[in-house]
């Protein structure tokens, strides 16, 4: 379907973004195919919610999400005035483009990455300044030499799990002018954040998402950590209520609950070592994965055919068409059962391909 003419000449020409794959209600699949958290999330996050729902939904929510960038603050030793709370990461990351970036600005990343950039960059009338990944994985130095207006780092990168130190991020920050977002959706699932950068660095912007590692993808709440003064420049394009309180109230228990994270990000841990080992046993590469899923590649062999036949057994992974990704599958860390299903189901494809 082509956009109505109102619809402004740049968005008209964005592709749009395409999410992973959300069954229809009622579909028994294993579901790996969006990074989603296989374990539930806090006890304390189900008595939140009861205990939110009563007759102040006919009120506004706090604008300022006061008692959850509190909650955070104590818990990252942030002050609050370098904490905001968003409608999702993606919320946080549309606001950057919006406050940050004019029509024309330069937005630098590294591909391939999270998908979604390209769209807000394009949408926003930016310029998208990409910059490939080596097949090391390790920080392309030309990411710093372009010195775009904004910057974005996803660490550990989506889809390939792997994590850039932190030296690095601080040696990248000092070398930009614009502004560094290091995207840390997948942090919780790796050994090192950026967070020590944002008291040091006014032009570092860390995010983060409680819909990974604290199992609440479906409440959409993500944080952004950074300098007051550049906080205050996201809180003026953003809508007054943007966090409803349902999402506040269930975010703020998850916070206030570590042991459960803790137990759930290393559960995933070790499912995501097994299921390294077996897919390398299966003859993907796999580089080392600091994050809830892991990329399998077989070099110059299209994964379409592997993904759509484990579509059939309902299985569901991500495969990418962009950025030369197609001969790679991006399997999110599910249960171990779900990982043994996945593994049978491969074994049973793989052979009659060959
Ligand atoms: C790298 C990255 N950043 C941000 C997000 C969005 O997170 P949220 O659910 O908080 O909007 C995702 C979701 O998959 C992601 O992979």
């Amino acid at each position: 379907m082509s956009a109505a003419p109102w619809i402004r000449a740049s968005v008209r020409a964005v592709p749009p973004y395409v999410p992973g794959e959300q069954p229809a209600a009622g579909r028994r699949v294993i579901k790996l195919n969006t990074n989603e958290n296989p374990y539930p999330p806090s006890p304390a996050v189900l008595d939140a919610l009861h205990d939110a729902v009563d007759d102040r939904v006919r009120l506004y929510p706090d604008p300022e999400a006061v008692a959850l960038r509190t909650e955070a603050s104590r818990l990252y030793d942030v002050p609050v005035d370098h904490i905001m709370a968003g409608n999702g990461s993606d919320e946080l990351l549309a606001l950057l483009l919006r406050a940050v970036v004019d029509p024309g600005d330069r937005v630098a990343f590294p591909v391939p990455t999270y998908s979604l950039y390209e769209t807000l960059v394009a949408v926003q009338g930016g310029v998208a300044d990409t910059v490939p990944w080596p097949g090391d994985w390790s920080l392309p130095p030309a990411l710093a030499a372009r010195d775009a207006k904004l910057t974005f780092l996803c660490n550990p990168n989506s889809p390939s799990g792997t994590l850039v130190p932190l030296e690095e991020i601080d040696a990248l920050a000092a070398r930009l002018s614009g502004v560094l977002v290091v995207d840390e959706a997948y942090v919780d699932f790796a050994a090192a954040t950026a967070l020590p950068l944002v008291r040091r660095r006014a032009n570092v912007v860390v995010l983060r998402t409680l819909s990974k590692s604290y199992s609440l993808a479906g409440l959409r709440v993500g944080l952004a950590f950074g300098g007051p003064a550049l906080l205050q420049g996201l809180r003026t394009v953003k809508d007054s209520y943007n966090l409803n309180r349902l999402s506040q109230a269930a975010a703020t228990a998850a916070l206030g609950d570590q042991m459960t994270v803790r137990e759930n990000v290393a559960r995933v841990a070790r499912t995501r070592a097994r299921l390294v080992e077996a897919l390398r046993a299966l003859g993907y590469d796999v580089p080392e994965s600091h994050a809830n899923f892991v990329l399998a590649r077989t070099k110059g062999v299209d994964q379409a055919p592997v993904a759509a036949a484990l579509a059939a057994r309902d299985i569901l992974v991500r495969h990418f068409t962009s950025h030369g990704l197609g001969d790679a599958l991006r399997i999110t860390i599910g249960t171990d059962d779900e990982i043994d299903a996945l593994l049978t189901a491969l074994r049973a494809i793989l052979p009659a391909r060959a």
